[in-house]
């Protein structure tokens, strides 16, 4: 099935719109499950192929889970880690997560190597680390990665970078059994910050999510219950930087502005007015923005590598010329080729894209090739003179729930086409 979405352009937006839970809360969220034999309702979960994917996971190893409007049930008591297979975690980015619980509960994992992705290398080598800190002895045989976690106890992490990933693997795995974890140089990221809240709520010790020092003793069980995870960051600030380019006013709710303000601080630079609500932003943009000098990501608070693409499509028509420096990913200049053919005037060089500011994109036939890179795409051709197809839009499923509905909601011409 090849599925398209066609916009025509130029059209102003206005109006409202609410965001679901986080991916990359609910993501790990469903992956902690794992630790606990009673059941678990997340609430406001977006109905996004990686969280199919994390779904699948759960069931393949003989958990339940159920999404039903909006609340995901898990159930995990008859899980069994033998029934992780190869093919399974080869496919699936997400599945790493599911390492640290596993060995929490069931001290032996044996999964496959994740592998890498559209936009680098991903390599989890401080995950890998981090268990082998916590006395966990670790093969790696054939694409295989083979933990016995018969010795498992606390230990001190010293992360040489603060990778979401493995902060949130590490945590997990320390959550079960004995011994006090220590998580030095640990990721800031709110959605850590989430994950504790998590882990405590179910009954977990964890401590200093939010700083770089994380401590998580470990306790014998997890109960169950249910939980509302935080709202999406990311997608909030993507329909932000699509008003933004195409003009107009909008108030975009569901994510805290806080968690935002780096997003915040460079579409108002770029001329955009913003007011920060209790539970989200709202927006007015004349369309015609200016160059933000310099743009560079960071981990948590600065500047999100996951809101890269779309600011860069963003001030492809803005006055003047923006220097967007990318530090995280090797590999997540790739739009750029496409957003050239909508007119843009982009060169990329290593990591640093400059970018001139052009009147007006044009729509043209692009395709996304990964997730905020399609994203970007999709906010572009809202904001440019005349019609666009997107093609690779499974890319963008992966974490907008239906984009065409949230961006038609805002009032652009855009539609999906399913062709078989
Ligand atoms: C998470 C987010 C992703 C976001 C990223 C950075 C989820 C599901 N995904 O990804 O959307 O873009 O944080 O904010 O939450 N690295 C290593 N070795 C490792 C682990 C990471 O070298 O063991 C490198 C990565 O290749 C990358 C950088 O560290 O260059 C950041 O990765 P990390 O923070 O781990 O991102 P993810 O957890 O994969």
């Amino acid at each position: 099935m090849n599925e398209k979405l066609i916009i025509s352009g130029g059209r102003r937006l206005e109006g409202e719109l609410r965001v679901t839970a986080a991916k990359n809360s609910v993501l790990p969220l469903i992956a902690c499950c794992i630790m606990s034999e009673e059941e678990i309702h997340i609430h406001n979960c977006p109905q996004i192929a990686d969280i199919f994917s994390m779904i699948d996971i759960i069931r393949a190893i003989g958990g339940s889970a159920e999404l039903k409007n909006g609340t995901l049930s898990v159930n995990c008591k008859y899980a069994n880690p033998q029934l992780v297979t190869a093919d399974l975690t080869s496919s699936i980015r997400s599945s790493v997560f599911i390492l640290g619980p596993i060995l929490a509960r069931f001290h032996y994992a044996d999964i496959s190597y994740p592998g890498g992705c559209e936009i680098g290398l991903r390599p989890i080598d401080l995950h890998i680390y981090g268990l082998k800190c916590l006395g966990i002895k670790v093969t790696e045989y054939g694409g295989m990665i083979i933990c016995d976690g018969d010795n498992k106890r606390g230990g001190v992490v010293e992360l040489d970078f603060p990778s979401v990933g493995a902060t949130e693997n590490i945590m997990m795995a320390g959550t079960l059994g004995s011994g006090v974890t220590v998580i030095r140089n640990a990721a800031r990221e709110p959605e850590i910050v989430d994950l504790q809240n998590f882990i405590n709520y179910l009954g977990g010790k964890v401590h200093g999510a939010g700083t770089g020092v994380i401590t998580v003793e470990g306790v014998k069980s997890l109960g169950g219950g249910e939980y509302t995870p935080l709202g999406d960051r990311i997608a909030a600030a993507t329909y932000l930087t699509a008003v933004g380019s195409a003009g107009g006013r909008a108030q975009i709710t569901g994510a805290q502005p806080e968690l935002m303000y780096a997003v915040l601080e460079k579409l108002k630079r770029a001329g955009c007015e913003i007011t920060e609500l209790n539970d989200g932003v709202r927006i007015v943009s004349s369309g015609k923005l200016h160059a933000v000098h310099k743009i560079e990501t960071q981990p948590f608070p600065g500047y999100p590598t996951d809101m890269q693409p779309q600011i860069t499509a963003m001030l492809a028509a803005a006055d003047g010329t923006s220097f967007i420096v990318e530090n995280m990913f090797e590999n997540r200049f790739k739009y750029t080729a496409q957003l050239i053919k909508m007119g843009a005037n982009i060169i990329v060089k290593d990591r640093v894209a400059v970018v001139k500011g052009v009147k007006k994109l044009s729509g043209a036939l692009v395709a996304a090739e990964d997730l905020r890179g399609g994203a970007a795409l999709v906010a572009a051709a809202i904001g440019a003179d005349g019609d666009s197809v997107i093609t690779g839009v499974r890319h963008i499923d992966r974490g907008y729930d239906k984009i065409e509905n949230a961006f038609a909601l805002l009032g652009a011409d855009i539609k999906r086409v399913i062709e078989n």
